[in-house]
């Protein structure tokens, strides 16, 4: 595997504010290529021999605005066994319903556009139902649940402009814990 050439944008880059838009089918065939190279780089950031190799942060989600580019897509790759992964490549989503219980990540999130250690609780739903459009244009529905609902909302954040450091109550980090369920 080819480590891909992609510019990860730190959270100091203004660009990570903006509101991504909803984009139309057929996609281009440059927006479907970094669909692919996001994939092979989420894949090889979490694959030891490639993340060591090439000094990776471990990562399975990324926004089109991470890399500077406004449109609403995703994609995550989860691990779901040695070297087995399920990939997600979500365009124009939007929250259909969403569970009135929250959870949050005991470890904290993470995010490739954050270099830091960040303590403190990110309130997301326990689950939700997401419409969107796959790689065709399809219209599809999905639920999600635990930590793919976290990284779900964590995504969508991206696409509204928003990190999650920003969800974190600044002067009390943990606030409300005893009203979510940690994951
Ligand atoms: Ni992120």
């Amino acid at each position: 595997m080819k480590l891909p050439k992609i510019n990860i944008l730190d959270e100091k880059n203004k660009i990570l504010r903006t509101k991504s838009q909803d984009v139309t089918f057929p996609l281009m065939q440059e927006d479907k290529n970094l669909i692919k190279d996001i994939i092979d780089y989420l894949k090889m950031s979490q694959i030891k021999k490639y993340y060591e190799k090439y000094d990776l942060r471990p990562g399975m989600g990324l926004a089109f605005i991470q890399l500077g580019i406004p449109k609403n897509i995703f994609v995550i790759v989860e691990e779901v066994d040695e070297e087995v992964f399920e990939t997600y490549v979500i365009i124009n989503p939007k929250i259909l319903s969403h569970s009135e219980e929250l959870i949050y990540v005991g470890e904290g999130e993470g995010c490739l556009s954050v270099n830091r250690e960040i303590d403190g609780i990110v309130p997301r739903f326990a689950r939700m139902k997401v419409a969107y459009q796959d790689i065709e244009g399809n219209y599809q529905e999905i639920r999600v649940r635990e930590d793919i609902s976290v990284a779900f909302q964590h995504e969508m954040d991206h696409l509204n402009g928003i990190l999650f450091v920003d969800k974190i109550d600044k002067n009390n980090p943990f606030k409300n814990k005893d009203k979510m369920r940690e994951i």
